[in-house]
Formats: C-alpha cells, structure tokens, sequence
C-alpha cells in the first residue's frame, strides 16, 4: 500500500509518499481500499508537532476514510465484502488500504462521492456533539460559529439551520457570499473587524445563546463574554498555536496561558455554561458515536447534511493539500484521493 508519512516536525515537505506491506484484518477488524481520505486541522497541528494527541513521529495521521471493504477479520459479518464504506480511523487515514475495528464502519450513503462521504465523519460528528449534544441548540436561538466557512464550521452551519437557529458566522471575508449562501445570517471579518462589537449590535447587546470556538486562547475568553445569560460556550480547538513564533515546545505557551479559567461562582452569578470538545478522546464511547453518526447519515438522505469538498489532490500532493489550508483559502473540506 501507499501511505502518507509525516517523517519529522516541520512544514508540508515533511509530508512524504512510502509504500508499506498491505495490513491484514485482525478479528474484528474491516479491510478497506480507501479511495478517498479527509483531511483536518490535527493532521497539520501534528506535523507541526502542536498535537499532543498525535502519535511519535515518523507517522501517519488521518482520522476519515471512505472506500470499499476487500476483507474482512474473524467474527465480522462477510457481507460487508464489497460495501461502499465510510470509517473513522484512529491515525492511519492518509493510506491507500486500512483496517480499521468493525464499529467504526458505516455504510456510505449512496448518493455521495466517495469524496464527500470521507469530509462527514470528523467534522460533522464534532459539530454534533457542540450543538446538539452538550450545546443543547434550540430553534430560534442564536448561535456564533467560529471559523464557519472550515470542515468544521459548515458542518455546524448545516446543523444549525436543520435545528432552526439564527446563526451568526466568523471567517476570511472572501468566504462570505458562500456562507450566506449555506444559511449563515450574518457573516462576520473577523480578521479585520471586532467581531464581538458586531455581535453585541447583531443581538442588541444580549449576547448569544451558544458560541462554538476552534481557536482557543484569548480569542475563548472573548466568547465567553459574548454569550447572553443562559448562554453556552463550547470550546473545541486551539487553532490560535499555530500563530506563535516561539520555539518547539514554548510554541503552545501564549495559547495555554491566554485561555479563560472559569471559576463555579462566576458561572453560577452570570447564567452560563462552558464544555468541551474531543472526539479524539471518545473512541471508547463507540455507542455514542454509532447512533450520532446515524442521525448524521439520516440527514444526509434527508437533503440537511451536505458535505462540502473544496478541493481534491492526489496523495502526492499531501503537502500542497496542507498548505492550501494553512494558507486559509479552504471553504470546507480537502480531501485527498488515491
Ligand atoms: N475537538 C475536536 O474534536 C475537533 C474536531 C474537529 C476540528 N476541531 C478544530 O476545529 C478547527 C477547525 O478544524 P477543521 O479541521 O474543520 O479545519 P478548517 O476549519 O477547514 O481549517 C482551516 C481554516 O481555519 C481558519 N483558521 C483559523 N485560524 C487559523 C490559523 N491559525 N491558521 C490557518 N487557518 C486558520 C481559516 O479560515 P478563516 O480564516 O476563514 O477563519 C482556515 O481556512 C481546528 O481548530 C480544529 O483543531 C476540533
């Protein structure tokens, strides 16, 4: 097989294509030849060696493939051979062949591309979890999605119109006329406007009912005030390392230290909750996971889940890939293709 190592810390030529012995099924376990693979934020907080999560370097990242089952391990159900798939994988997605555990297989809806299939599991399951699991989203409330025009975001945006929210959306001005075309109400610079002065006209002065965050740092604490009382802040992210200029490890310094810490009291007198997000750290909860992403693949049949693949390169060009979305001009998912 063909698989995409991350061969050292450092920027997208670290990125490099090795052939490696095909993987065998072990029991319980789902062979697939993967024709297309998700790429996300982590894999290049990983490369940069900003992931804690991420394994040892020299590795091979990826967490979403979708492709067809050639084999499958003892105690697995054989009439998975030959299945349209999509899967979670813990690490490993950038390859041309996976086996992955049985649970973390589904059916791959039909009437996507392969493409499309491999930008739902990470991004959509994430923003299930932010809005309608722990963000407890209701119709007519307002929501603010951080970096709404990423894999994450219009995710969340889908989600938020299917719950009936007015929603509010951050990100590079040129993604605009996309996200107002996708259900964002009001699209907001934020990288050369105050984004929480236009939130505070938007709600005239109340606050938001449920603000999602994938930068973290001080950009968090800024949400937190943003938020109306009964308001939630759901926080998933710490994209804001990578605008550090410290070296290696002091690089995630001005992040950590720039996060809110929340005191019991303070919640209690201003009416507000804050959660967090790992789907990275819910691989033992697979129940959750199954009946989440069956809601998810539910709305895809149903026309409210619509994956967005911006752009497609081929595993060699996994560093142009990275580059293209460190480079912010991403709307939506990449993807790679084998
Ligand atoms: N906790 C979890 O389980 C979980 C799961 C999925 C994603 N996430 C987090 O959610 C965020 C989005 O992830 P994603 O995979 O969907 O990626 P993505 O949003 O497609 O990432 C690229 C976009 O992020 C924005 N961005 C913000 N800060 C950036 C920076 N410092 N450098 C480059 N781009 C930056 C840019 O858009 P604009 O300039 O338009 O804002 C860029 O186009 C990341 O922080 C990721 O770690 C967390």
């Amino acid at each position: 097989m063909k698989q995409v190592v991350i061969t050292g810390r450092g920027g997208p030529e670290k990125l490099q294509v090795r052939e490696a012995p095909d993987p065998q099924p072990k029991r319980g376990e789902v062979r697939i030849r993967v024709a297309a693979i998700g790429i996300n934020f982590a894999d290049i907080l990983a490369r940069k060696g900003l992931y804690p999560d991420a394994p040892r370097l020299p590795a091979v990242v990826g967490y979403e493939v979708s492709g067809s089952v050639d084999q499958v391990g003892g105690g697995v159900d054989e009439a998975l051979l030959g299945r349209d798939v999509v899967a979670l994988t813990r690490f490993g997605g950038y390859s041309d062949v996976v086996s992955v555990p049985a649970m973390q297989v589904f059916e791959k809806p039909s009437m996507l591309s392969h493409g499309q299939a491999a930008a739902i599991p990470v991004s959509y399951l994430t923003a299930w979890q932010l809005l309608v699991v722990m963000g407890s989203l209701k119709p007519g409330e307002t929501v603010l999605i951080h970096n709404a025009g990423g894999g994450a975001g219009l995710a969340a945006i889908d989600i938020a119109r299917h719950v009936g929210a007015t929603i509010y959306g951050t990100a590079s001005a040129a993604k605009h006329p996309f996200l107002l075309e996708r259900g964002v109400h009001e699209a907001i610079d934020y990288r050369t406007t105050d984004w929480a002065i236009e939130v505070d006209r938007l709600t005239a002065g109340k606050g938001v009912s449920l603000i999602i965050d994938p930068l973290g740092g001080t950009h968090a604490k800024k949400s937190y005030r943003a938020l109306r009382s009964t308001g939630r802040l759901g926080m998933f992210g710490i994209s804001d390392v990578t605008s550090s200029r410290l070296p290696g490890p002091l690089r995630m310094a001005p992040a950590a230290l720039g996060m809110p810490v929340f005191h019991p009291v303070a919640l209690m007198n201003t009416n507000r909750a804050v959660f967090g997000v790992n789907l990275g750290h819910m691989w033992h909860e697979t129940d959750l996971i199954a009946e989440w992403m069956r809601e998810v693949l539910a709305g895809v049949a149903e026309g409210w889940v619509r994956p967005h693949v911006d752009r497609s390169f081929p595993l060699e060009g996994a560093g142009e890939a990275h580059s293209y979305i460190e480079e912010r001009r991403n709307t939506g998912k990449v993807v790679l293709t084998t």
